[in-house]
């Protein structure tokens, strides 16, 4: 039987996710959004878009959650997107209200999904996400360490001018000017990065990663990023559903790993038909570590502010 994927938020990232799921026949989508419309729309003229190419999938929208009832993964991306000199925690109070909403709907009707969030500011909507709707932490992750390092990696192939699947990488942290991309994890064609670039120009470009969301924000002005988020959304679906235990830099909940407690951030996670099945504890040196917990430290001081909205987070 196909699988079902429910996207809750049918705006440019719901629309894009919808898209590329169908190209890949990964499964039927439902797309979910409080403006109905704009779920029935995109839903009719992607369906139709299958019909070009023989996709086989069934699309529909909807803004009544009885429509995503039993979904196998969840990719929710309801929320409102920043504006040119907003950061991701402006968009705090507003999102936080509409994921309390989304977290009711999915609990009642899908306890079992993977639920993969991209709203942000990212790892606190997620933890406000996994408390809300009571679903074990390992079925609830956030999609930020897969875009990041795929920004990271795209700046190093422009600049190194080689082919992107040379380059293996990865971003820690949190989605945020905090991020830690690991310069010292970074290989090309498994050469060290460190023996491939300039300090200088490697500084640059860990710089122009921690704002690339910013960079695309003051472009587009109207609305935030959707083809790299959106792409990076299916790749962690694609490993739950398949079962391909791909290791992905995701948000997810950490209890005692890298000596943290009780807090979403972003490390590598074995993602496979059961969920994050395994957090992949890799060897950080002292500065890493530094960065590491400054991250995490600025993720809690958010999900404090947090509290502050709704109390019911504190339980
Ligand atoms: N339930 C379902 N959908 C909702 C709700 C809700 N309670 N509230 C808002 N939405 C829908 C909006 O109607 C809109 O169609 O969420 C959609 C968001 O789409 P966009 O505004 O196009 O935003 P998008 O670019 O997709 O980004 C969504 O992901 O990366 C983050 O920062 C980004 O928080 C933002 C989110």
């Amino acid at each position: 039987m196909k699988k079902k994927i429910s996207l809750i938020g049918a705006g440019q990232i719901g629309g894009t996710l919808a898209h590329l799921i169908s190209t890949k026949e990964l499964a039927d989508v439902v797309l979910f959004d409080v403006a109905e419309g704009i779920a029935k729309g995109k839903a009719l003229d992607i369906a139709q878009s299958t019909a070009v190419d023989g996709h086989d999938v069934n699309l529909v929208g909807t803004s009544n959650y009885e429509d995503i009832k039993n979904s196998d993964v969840i990719i929710v991306t309801a929320g409102i997107p920043r504006k040119p000199g907003m950061t991701r925690d402006d968009l705090l109070s507003t999102n936080l209200k509409i994921i309390k909403e989304v977290a009711k709907g999915i609990k009642k009707t899908s306890p079992n999904a993977f639920v993969i969030c991209i709203t942000n500011p990212l790892d606190v909507i997620v933890m406000a996400l996994q408390k809300y709707s009571g679903l074990p932490a390992n079925k609830v992750v956030g999609m930020a360490g897969v875009l990041d390092t795929s920004r990271f990696k795209y700046f190093l192939s422009q600049e190194l001018k080689v082919p992107i699947k040379s380059i293996n990488s990865l971003v820690l942290g949190g989605h945020g000017d905090t991020m830690v991309p690991m310069p010292n994890h970074t290989t090309i064609n498994d050469k060290p990065i460190k023996k491939l670039v300039s300090e200088e120009k490697l500084k640059l470009i860990i710089e122009r990663t921690r704002k690339g969301g910013a960079e695309i924000v003051k472009f587009l002005e109207k609305g935030s990023a959707f083809y790299a988020p959106a792409a990076s959304g299916v790749d962690m679906a694609e490993s739950y559903i398949k079962n391909l235990k791909k290791i992905l830099p995701c948000a997810a909940y950490l209890n005692g790993e890298y000596g943290v407690q009780n807090v979403y951030a972003g490390v590598p996670v074995i993602i496979g038909n059961k969920g994050v099945e395994k957090i992949v504890e890799i060897k950080l040196n002292s500065n890493e570590k530094e960065n590491f917990i400054n991250s995490v430290k600025s993720v809690k001081d958010l999900f404090n502010a947090a509290i502050k909205i709704d109390s019911d987070l504190a339980n």
